[in-house]
């Protein structure tokens, strides 16, 4: 996830250190290029990039010597634009004196783009965050934060933004809006500006956290924060910050599977936004816009992938199959890439892929490409193998996962397939209002999965008491199977000395049924939905061989704590929804589960986050 890094002095003197020991306490959150930029009181400055590490840009800068009052620096992980010297931050305006560095994303770039480009404005990247650089030229007069002001009423997206200039010197502006930004001032009148608290501890614990939709001016002399709405200034206090680095890098959660957890509902957010045309029920996914002439052509899908993200490929196969009208087959990657499947002109290959560096899934890919079929890809890490590889794509936009274990990339996954299945079913047969009613319940999940996060605790006493059992199987019907599965899957992975199996829920008669005995719990995910009744008759057989049965029910199913030993409630929503709703808490299960049992829950042992062999 991209990083910022801020700082200014009363005086000129060699602030890079300063800068780069910020970068690299940022190092951690994962990022794919940096860059610096410098300015002294002489308003001259220097500019410094690379495309491999902090270490490299530190190398970098230190044949420059450039003692400067003020700088502000940036790791970019990549959502618009590849890895490039040109694309990394911090970016400039044609003159060469604002200079900003920005975490987020400016949804409307492209229009404010072509409007400047059209009053001659010259652009060297191809991301959203030079837009922004060039916005803030067009409205600067007197002073910067005046400049930015205007600049971000235009703007719509998320950023958190730290901007200097030559033409205004001896201040930083910064901005938020959904990304976070932290500020200190010590008593030499020094100031430190940082997107996470780690880079700000060894310089001071009493900071300031900026609130969205707030700006702030810093100097030397203090610091002034307004409400961008009203232009209002506010009343900011000092907050004496308690963290050690360690627990920071964590944003205080104890583990990165945990923070990951609880950003599922933001994920979804990051996944979705400025995808949805809500009045014409409509999916705008633009990295497919090049090839949708051709995706109107196609009768068939194959979504290949491996691990977690072949359950989304599942879940996917049911939303696809229902309501775009697409027949779609699944299929993981290690197999797809040595069996001979039919493939025609009339079907596109999709790759499911956090990382898009697995190499079955790379290797399945190519396959189809030496087929001559179309190839789209799901991808979270922008420029990856299989990102550049296929024809077109869409993006999760969800930031880098730490843990091994996929948990919000596997929400943002879920969460595509559901504007995929919109974008191709109104190409099709999906009528207007039932776009509309998709993407509206679509919109309201990330809000239902914060009321399941309040449910943590009891999640967390439903997993320490069953994790004296050594083996569970996982059932779901329909959209729920393949969660079964990924249940099972994350629970073996996190608290690996427990053996799970996940079963679509009709298949129990046919062998998992053996094995129900006292010693030997299910795991039933029945949601109130259209094969429910079908779900309950199999808990009633389990319950009949005295097995103890834990199950995931929406809520206002009272009748079901007859049958289930312990149920976990989440809220109502679409049937083809469900799966977020039941995913996250089977996360927090296997977490639980694993802590309880002292397993490396974010480095599980054996396991790798993204396997590049076969
Ligand atoms: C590994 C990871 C899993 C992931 C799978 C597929 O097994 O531990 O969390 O689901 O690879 O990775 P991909 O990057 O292709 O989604």
């Amino acid at each position: 996830m991209c990083g910022i890094i801020g700082y200014l002095s009363n005086e000129d003197k060699d602030i890079v250190p300063i800068l780069i020991a910020g970068l690299k306490r940022l190092e951690y959150r994962g990022y794919d290029s940096c860059g610096i930029v410098v300015c002294n009181s002489k308003s001259e400055t220097l500019i410094e990039k690379s495309t491999a590490r902090v270490k490299k840009l530190e190398e970098k800068a230190k044949n420059h010597p450039f003692p400067a009052n003020m700088g502000i620096g940036h790791t970019r992980w990549a959502t618009h634009g590849l890895v490039t010297e040109k694309n990394a931050h911090p970016h400039c305006d044609c003159k060469r004196e604002i200079f900003l560095v920005h975490n987020g994303i400016i949804e409307n770039y492209k229009t404010i783009k072509e409007k400047l480009k059209k009053k001659g404005h010259n652009f060297i990247s191809e991301t959203d965050t030079e837009a922004l650089a060039h916005l803030i030229e067009h409205f600067f007069k007197d002073n910067l934060e005046d400049a930015v002001k205007k600049a971000l009423k235009l703007v719509k997206g998320t950023y958190g933004l730290a901007v200097i200039s030559s033409r205004d010197p001896k201040k930083i502006v910064i901005a938020k809006n959904a990304s976070p930004l932290v500020f200190s001032i010590n008593d030499g009148g020094e100031v430190l500006v940082a997107s996470d608290a780690t880079s700000i501890l060894n310089f001071s614990r009493k900071v300031i956290f900026l609130e969205d939709k707030e700006i702030a001016v810093l100097t030397s002399k203090g610091f002034k924060v307004f409400d961008m709405e009203s232009d209002r200034l506010k009343t900011k206090e000092f907050q004496e910050l308690d963290w050690t680095i360690e627990k920071a890098e964590k944003s205080g959660y104890s583990h990165f599977m945990l923070k990951e957890i609880c950003e599922e509902p933001e994920a979804i957010r990051n996944s979705i936004r400025g995808r949805i045309i809500a009045e014409d029920g409509l999916a705008k996914l633009g990295g497919l816009e090049k090839v949708q002439d051709k995706l109107r052509e196609i009768e068939k899908l194959f979504l290949v992938s491996c691990g977690t993200a072949s359950y989304a490929a599942e879940v996917g196969k049911y939303m696809l199959e229902e309501y775009a009208g697409i027949s779609t087959e699944t299929d993981i990657a290690s197999e797809f890439r040595y069996r001979k499947p039919i493939l025609t002109k009339k079907t596109a290959f999709l790759a499911v892929s956090q990382s898009g560096e697995t190499a079955d899934t790379l290797a399945a890919l190519n396959e189809a490409k030496r087929k001559g079929i179309l190839t789209l890809g799901i991808v979270n890490v922008v420029g990856s193998s299989v990102a550049r590889q296929t024809d077109a794509g869409i993006y999760n936009h969800v930031g880098p996962e730490n843990a091994v274990a996929s948990t919000k990339a596997f929400l943002s996954q879920l969460s595509i397939m559901v504007l995929l299945t919109v974008f191709l079913g109104r190409q099709r047969d999906m009528s207007l209002v039932m776009g509309k009613r998709i993407l509206g319940e679509l919109e309201k999940i990330p809000d239902l999965m914060k009321e399941i996060l309040k449910e943590s605790e009891k999640i967390k006493e439903i997993a320490v008491k069953y994790s004296r059992y050594r083996n569970f199987i996982f059932l779901g019907r329909k959209y729920n199977a393949p969660i079964a599965k990924e249940g099972a899957l994350k629970l073996k992975e996190i608290a690996y000395f427990i053996h799970a199996e996940g079963y679509p829920a009709g298949e129990m008669k046919h062998g998992p049924i053996a094995l129900a005995d006292k010693n030997f719990p299910f795991f039933f995910i029945a949601p109130s939905d259209s094969v429910y009744e079908k779900t309950i008759s199999n808990m009633e057989e389990i319950k009949a061989r005295n097995a103890p049965i834990i199950a995931i029910a929406t809520k206002g199913n009272e009748e079901i704590k007859n049958i289930a030993d312990d149920v976990i409630y989440i809220p109502k929503t679409l049937e083809m929804l469900t799966p977020m709703l039941t995913s996250l808490p089977l996360h927090l299960f296997a977490y639980y589960a694993g802590v309880k049992l002292n397993c490396d829950v974010d480095r599980p042992r054996n396991l790798a986050k993204s396997v590049t062999v076969e």
